[in-house]
């Protein structure tokens, strides 16, 4: 039994080998077959047939040589700082999907893309840009998928997407940047995008959306979740419902709840629009606050700076009152505390008076009677 036993081992054993052997002859075949087909592959990275990834290595710029049918592109998290015409010297015809997040990217040159003919997907969330050139891109750019992700170096680069987005991604349909920190919108900054149908605003500042920003017919998806919005103004509303399919994010906004968000409270409460809306909570005034805008009354929206204006009046009449009462008293009490003076003053006043009435009424005798009036004159020669 036992000699039976550790045969068997012995058989499983040599299977076991035989197996080892078996990946081991695969492991060289893949290796070496690997080293010939991905001649290419550059240092740091690692390589399939069509995908290149070096990420988290402390690059600087972009890898060289990449295989010519690659199609695939990460380098999320190294320390590259700037793109230019360099960055890609062989025309890459395959290369759709291009990960850049994470860098120090503060420089995009005109012409870095123009071996890339079939860009589709370009990541550069996560960076610092200052400068993008509109010529970055060549013509008839058929990039769809732009991440700006916390990628501008502050919210005073947003022209420089705006000028981006003019004229060189006519084909652009999904567009983010969120987290940017973005106060407005620049004027028609997405005319130029037909066929735009996402864009991702979540997480900047944005105080007002105004009329005429979101044209593109297309757009399903717009997220403008944690601004800075307090109102939709009756032009921003007509825009959205001249988009048919659209599908919009609005909560996380300090809403204002007040005389002029009626329109907005209206539209809101007929429009489909509104995918979170069940979400859209009042920021101010106080005693409305956390209220849902869809459950405000009419009459809860009154203008608080008639209200306070009110409020205000009515505690400087009081105040007012309240002055002119002590004055009076004070008042009162002086002549009350000077009654024997003023008593006296009268009493002067009075004799004064008499003197001078009585000067008078001596001067009109003398004047009135006829005997005395000779005298007058001759005393007067
Ligand atoms: C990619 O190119 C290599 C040679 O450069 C070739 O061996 C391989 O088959 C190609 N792969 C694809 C998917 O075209
Ligand atoms: C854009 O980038 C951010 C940050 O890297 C990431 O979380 C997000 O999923 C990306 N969005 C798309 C649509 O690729
Ligand atoms: C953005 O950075 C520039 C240059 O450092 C600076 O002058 C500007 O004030 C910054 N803007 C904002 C909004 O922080
Ligand atoms: C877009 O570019 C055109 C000319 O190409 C220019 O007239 C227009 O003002 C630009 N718009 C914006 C928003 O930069
Ligand atoms: C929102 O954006 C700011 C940059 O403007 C960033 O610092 C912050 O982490 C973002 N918040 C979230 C939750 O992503
Ligand atoms: C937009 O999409 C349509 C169909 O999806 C396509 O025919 C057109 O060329 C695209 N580009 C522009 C700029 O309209
Ligand atoms: C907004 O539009 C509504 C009807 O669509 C209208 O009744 C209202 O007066 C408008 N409000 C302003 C401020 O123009
Ligand atoms: C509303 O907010 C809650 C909690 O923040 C969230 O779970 C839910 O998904 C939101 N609803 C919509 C439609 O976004």
């Amino acid at each position: 039994m036992r000699e039976v036993g550790s045969l068997r081992l012995l058989v499983i054993k040599g299977k076991n080998a035989n197996r080892h052997i078996f990946t081991s002859c695969v492991v060289l075949f893949l290796a070496c077959f690997g080293t010939t087909s991905s001649v290419e592959c550059p240092d740091k990275c690692g390589c399939t047939t069509t995908t290149v990834e070096c990420v988290s290595q402390n690059l600087i710029s972009i890898p060289q040589p990449l295989t010519l049918n690659i199609t695939t592109l990460l380098l999320n998290g190294n320390n590259i700082f700037s793109l230019s015409e360099e960055s890609f010297p062989v025309r890459l015809e395959q290369l759709t999907n291009l990960y850049l997040s994470g860098n120090r990217i503060e420089q995009v040159d005109p012409g870095v893309f123009n071996n890339l003919p079939s860009l589709h997907l370009l990541d550069l969330s996560n960076n610092k840009i200052l400068n993008f050139s509109p010529d970055a891109f060549p013509d008839h750019s058929m990039l769809q998928v732009l991440n700006l992700s916390r990628s501008l170096y502050n919210a005073s680069y947003v022209d420089v997407v705006s000028d981006l987005l003019n004229k060189s991604v006519p084909e652009l349909s999904h567009l983010i940047l969120s987290n940017n920190g973005l106060l407005f919108l620049p004027d028609s900054i997405f005319n130029s995008l037909l066929n735009l149908t996402t864009v991702d605003l979540r997480n900047n500042s944005i105080v007002l959306i105004k009329s005429g920003t979101f044209r593109s017919r297309a757009l399903n998806y717009l997220d403008l979740r944690d601004n800075a919005l307090k109102r939709l103004l009756n032009g921003t509303l007509a825009d959205f419902d001249q988009i048919p399919g659209l599908r919009l994010y609005l909560a996380g906004n300090p809403w204002h709840c007040d005389c002029n968000l009626g329109d907005m409270v209206i539209w809101l409460q007929r429009s489909d629009l509104v995918a979170d809306k069940m979400n859209l909570t009042c920021a101010e005034p106080t005693e409305l606050r956390n209220t849902q805008l869809l459950k405000l009354k009419d009459e809860e929206l009154q203008c608080i700076y008639s209200r306070d204006m009110k409020s205000v009046l009515e505690t400087s009449y009081v105040f007012l009152g309240m002055v002119l009462a002590l004055i009076g008293v004070i008042f009162l009490l002086v002549l009350y505390l000077n009654r024997k003076g003023i008593k006296r003053w009268m009493y002067n006043i009075r004799d004064a008076c008499r003197d001078h009435m009585e000067g008078y009424h001596y001067r009109y005798e003398i004047n009135s009677d006829p005997r005395l009036a000779n005298l007058s004159l001759n005393s007067d020669v």
